[in-house]
């Protein structure tokens, strides 16, 4: 058989897609840098991904170099108007898809709180986007709140990854996360529900906080902690403003490897889990 050019060839696990949800409501701590890397690694290296922007400030949408389009965010969908594949965007980055935010989510929080079966409209809205089976995984970026957009993507997800800042409050609201998923859990919500893992973001090897709360964090969390730590650098934080992942924006920087080490240990979690 001949093959044509256009023809390639991708990773397909013949899993069912997975849902991380990137979560940690605390602000400014990496989530959305992480969502973002991790989700264009994983692209990279032939898993179809879905980058799920569900925070109002839009910051992995902007990150990936999209505009805010007004309506094209998942806002109306969770409200029961259309489907959320009609709102799923591809990047310019091979693999790599998004589901954009644009500000009018916020108002999401509130009319959803008021809605019947609220915590559920992230999830059923995802069910058919699950059954076109075009994605090996289905990353949430969750806005810094355990409000109701968090809440959902929990109710949603197979694993919640939370990347904490190193530094000297990281643990601080942790407690009030795990037992919200806790809830979660144990009332039936999403009985699938658990933290796959944790990674350390910021690190700065030359300062004793940095390696004292790693410390604090891997004596709390064992080996839920990535061994992959995402160091301090202002290449990660440049990359966004350019609408690229580092891995795009500079190939060869100490964040790019970082957040590729990091998918690869990611990725095997995931793919264990799958067993
Ligand atoms: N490893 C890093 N090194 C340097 N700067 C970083 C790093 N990771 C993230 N930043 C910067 O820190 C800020 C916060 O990061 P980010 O937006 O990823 O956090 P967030 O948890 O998503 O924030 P929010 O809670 O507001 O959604 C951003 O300006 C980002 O560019
Ligand atoms: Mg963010």
């Amino acid at each position: 058989m001949k093959l044509e050019s256009t023809d390639v060839f991708r990773y397909t696990s013949g899993v069912p897609t997975k849902i991380i949800a990137v979560a940690n409501q605390k602000g400014g701590v990496g989530k959305t840098t992480t969502a973002v890397n991790l989700a264009a690694c994983a692209a990279a290296v032939g898993r179809r991904v879905l980058l799920f922007d569900l925070d109002p400030q839009a910051n992995a949408t902007s990150g990936l170099g999209l505009e805010k389009i007004d309506g094209q965010s998942a806002y109306r969908v969770l409200l029961g108007e259309g489907a959320l594949l009609e709102k799923v965007q591809k990047t310019e980055f091979e693999g790599l898809e998004i589901i954009p935010s644009e500000v009018d989510l916020c108002g999401a929080d509130f009319e959803l709180a008021r809605a019947e079966d609220h915590l559920r409209r992230v999830g059923r809205a995802m069910q058919p986007v699950l059954d076109a089976a075009r994605f090996d995984l289905v990353l949430v970026d969750c806005p810094p709140s355990l409000g109701v957009l968090t809440l959902n993507a929990f109710a949603a997800a197979d694993g919640v990854l939370v990347p904490l800042q190193c530094e000297y409050y990281a643990l601080e609201g942790i407690s009030m996360l795990n037992r919200v998923m806790s809830q979660l859990h144990d009332n039936g919500v999403n009985p699938r529900l658990e933290l796959m893992g944790v990674v350390m973001t910021m690190y700065d090897g030359r300062t004793r906080l940095s390696q004292q709360v790693v410390g604090e964090v891997r004596e709390h969390f064992g080996e839920r902690v990535f061994e992959t730590m995402i160091p301090r650098s202002t290449r990660l934080a440049e990359a966004p403003s350019f609408g690229k992942p580092i891995i795009h924006y500079d190939k060869y920087s100490p964040g790019a490897a970082a957040y590729e080490l990091l998918a690869q240990e990611f990725l095997a979690r995931l793919d264990g889990q799958s067993k």
